[in-house]
């Protein structure tokens, strides 16, 4: 493999990313995981370029996301976000222009947002790494992340049946206490800043049994994230679904009771995912299934 000299980071700088950085930020992530999945023989994560800038687009001018650029005499050569929404910060993505990789550029990025967290005293910093990438796996290991869940990323045709005594519906701004004590009854934190941006994007659902919320997802596919009390709970969220949206929902492989039940509905694993955490982790009292960031 080739590596660029140490010596290219000289005359590299970190700032803080603008709006208008968006456009040449999302071609480099486009372009680096575009690289990286078919140097491993892996499909492309995002669509199109003008999926990755309107990504970026958003994280750049989110109020609750902190983003980083690097810089080259004037030129982005790779850019990092954190989302800030709740308790738990979340990093990523993270990319690095292909032409200018392994010279030491990801570290000052992922340096600056880890400074960041300390800064605003977040108790947990998280992200989800792509398994296969050696790379990012020593990278993140390097700097503080513990590898703590092995992931898989599924997608497949929507099952579209309900289960009994499981109610599915619409999520409304009322629902967001009970969706909340959900996700912190599972995971100790909530995410209300997150859900009720979902709410509004009219992309989440609740579960109800006997008319108690006892789940909800904010939404199918590398955005969303959901919670149950049980595995009955997402799996009636899952069944509910007309879309696994984007590239595919991502399951807790050792949650091997709802991974058997994907893979017996006939959904097909597409990438191998590993949930890396730094500082404060309980292991999750209940069924989830995370965001590409957490
Ligand atoms: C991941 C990415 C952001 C890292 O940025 P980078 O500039 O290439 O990485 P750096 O040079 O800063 O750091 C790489 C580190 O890994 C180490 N490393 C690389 N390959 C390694 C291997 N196989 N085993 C052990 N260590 C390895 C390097 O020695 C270096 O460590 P050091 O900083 O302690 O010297 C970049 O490679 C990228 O954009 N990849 C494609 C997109 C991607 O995968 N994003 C992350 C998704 S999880």
């Amino acid at each position: 493999m080739s590596t660029t000299p140490r010596s290219a980071l000289e005359n590299v700088t970190i700032r803080r990313a603008r709006p208008e950085d968006a456009a040449a930020g999302g071609h480099i992530c486009y372009e680096a995981f575009c690289k990286i999945n078919a140097d491993h023989g892996f499909p492309p994560e995002l669509p199109e370029m003008g999926a990755a800038v309107g990504m970026l687009s958003m994280m750049f001018s989110h109020p609750k996301f902190w983003c980083v650029v690097a810089e080259q005499n004037g030129r982005i050569v790779g850019s990092n976000c954190m989302d800030e929404r709740s308790a738990v910060f979340s990093v990523g993505p993270i990319t690095v222009d292909p032409g200018i990789q392994n010279s030491g550029i990801g570290r000052r990025l992922m340096q600056a947002v880890l400074d960041r967290s300390r800064e605003q005293k977040a108790p947990s910093v998280r992200l989800l790494q792509a398994a296969f990438h050696n790379r990012s796996l020593s990278l993140y290991t390097k700097l503080g992340f513990d590898a703590r869940e092995p992931m898989s990323l599924m997608q497949g045709q929507p099952l579209q049946f309900r289960i009994d005594g499981c109610a599915v519906r619409v999520a409304a701004m009322s629902d967001l206490d009970g969706a909340n004590r959900v996700c912190e009854r599972v995971h100790g934190h909530n995410r209300s800043s997150e859900l009720s941006d979902a709410i509004a994007q009219g992309t989440a659902r609740v579960v109800e049994r006997q008319r108690r919320i006892t789940g909800y997802v904010s939404a199918f596919g590398y955005r969303g994230h959901a919670v149950g009390e049980t595995n009955l709970d997402l799996q009636a969220l899952i069944a509910a679904t007309d879309s696994f949206g984007g590239p595919g929902m991502i399951v807790p492989t050792r949650n091997a009771e709802l991974f058997r039940w994907c893979l017996e509905k006939e959904l097909r694993v597409l990438q191998p995912l590993t949930l890396m955490t730094i500082g404060l982790y309980n292991e999750p009292a209940g069924a989830y299934l995370p965001s590409i960031l957490y």
